[in-house]
């Protein structure tokens, strides 16, 4: 087989650069190791920000998102039961983000790659990566007992944390930095009404808590839990127990409880890998760089590493300009370092830390008392929480 772009990874960044370069007439080719039904099956966040919905109307799937999605142009942030709201649009100039489940926003692409016949090949086996500092480089799989070959002018590694692309970079070359918070977040969906139209993030002596959703009639709720926990440790009535006492008591008292339809555990992780670019191979999205889920980026610092790389590959094939590709590691590294900072800096303020001093504790309180007083940190908060621009 023969493409230009073999993009190895069907999640969200796959799945879009496929679709945008499509819809230039570069030719690509996805592999996706699972099935489509366990890509759809996976629950993950549900904020967009401005520049990631503009991508997916660019991709000429932001109809449902569009139809389905709510505008929020705020959220709240409660301190031991003391709630204000941080109003982004308006100490973001105007901006707002998305509500819309990545899931559902997956279940788009697909059905996009789908109307234009896009190809993506599901249940592939043992992805390796070839001769990616060649002139062209080529990608195997495995088939049953076949072995298929790809040849094509670039690689793209889309495959998510644990996927090969990344190990394919010599380890002489690949600078890894890595935190580990000591804690995870057990998120559980119900088919309630949400407590809020809006998020609420909640600093709490026993722990943060996120009170989120999908729709009107869909909650996504999530409860700070030591990494030792398993699911099995909290049953749904002890789940909306401890979610209840870390929430305001206005708050807490209206809360809608049912029985959950998902509920799981995610460690809470922080991830860079540097250079995003090796010979022909180009890393984007979770493959390069993981964030902890507090300030909603995981999915937005993927779309920049999308909108780098998309025009990236405008300038090879339609200008005959490799300036973009030259510049994309570095450009795009800058971005998620931001990104990185915003998500440790929502971390740190919000949740409790098992290791803080009295010291840590104080200067916690002061970080928040700060963020409420001052205009300028609102508007840093703000232009974060929007996402900076591309
Ligand atoms: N071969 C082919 N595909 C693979 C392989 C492999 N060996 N290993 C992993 N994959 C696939 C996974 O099954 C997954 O569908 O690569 C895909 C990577 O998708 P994601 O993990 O969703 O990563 P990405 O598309 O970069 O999306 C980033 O997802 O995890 C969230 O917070 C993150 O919101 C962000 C978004
Ligand atoms: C979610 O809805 O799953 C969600 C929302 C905001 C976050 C993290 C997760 O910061």
């Amino acid at each position: 087989m023969k493409t230009q772009v073999c993009i190895i990874g069907g999640g969200p960044s796959g799945l879009m650069l496929s679709q945008l370069l499509h819809l230039k007439g570069i030719d690509t080719v996805v592999l996706e190791r699972q099935s489509r039904a366990y890509v759809l099956g996976r629950i993950r966040a549900g904020v967009l920000e401005h520049g990631f919905a503009e991508l997916m109307r660019e991709a000429q799937c932001g109809e449902r998102m569009d139809n389905e999605g709510e505008i929020h142009g705020g959220f709240h942030i409660s301190n031991n039961g003391d709630m204000k709201r941080v109003d982004i649009n308006k100490y973001s100039g105007g901006n707002s983000v998305v509500v819309y489940g990545q899931t559902e926003l997956t279940r788009d692409l697909y059905e996009a790659r789908d109307r234009m016949n896009g190809i993506v090949i599901h249940n592939v086996e043992d992805v390796k990566l070839h001769d990616l500092k060649a002139e062209k480089p080529h990608v195997t799989y495995r088939d049953g007992d076949d072995i298929i070959r790809i040849d094509c002018d670039y690689v793209i590694g889309a495959d998510g944390f644990h996927g090969p692309s990344r190990k394919s970079i010599p380890s002489d070359v690949l600078k890894e930095y890595e935190k580990v918070y000591p804690f995870g977040w057990l998120g559980v969906l119900s088919r309630t009404k949400p407590v809020s139209d809006e998020l609420i993030y909640a600093k709490h002596d026993r722990g943060f808590a996120l009170c989120s959703l999908r729709s009107q009639v869909l909650s996504r709720y999530y409860i700070q839990v030591p990494l030792s926990d398993t699911v099995e440790d909290w049953s749904d009535d002890e789940f909306w127990t401890e979610l209840r006492r870390r929430l305001p008591q206005e708050v807490a008292d209206k809360l809608e409880t049912g029985p959950s339809i998902e509920k799981s555990i995610a460690p809470l992780r922080s991830f860079v890998a540097e250079p995003m670019r090796y010979g022909n191979l180009f890393l984007a999205g979770d493959a390069a760089h993981i964030v902890p889920p507090t300030g909603a980026r995981g999915l937005n610092s993927a779309a920049s590493d999308i909108y780098y790389l998309y025009h990236a590959m405008l300038g090879h094939y339609l200008k005959g300009d490799d300036s973009g590709l030259e510049a994309y590691s570095q450009k795009a590294l800058a971005r998620v370092w931001k990104a990185q900072r915003f998500s440790w800096w929502m971390t740190s303020m919000l949740h409790t830390f098992p290791d803080n001093i009295e010291y840590d504790r104080r200067l916690q309180e002061i970080e928040m008392e700060y963020l409420f007083s001052s205009e300028a940190a609102m508007s840093s908060l703000a232009e974060n929480y929007v996402g900076l621009p591309f």
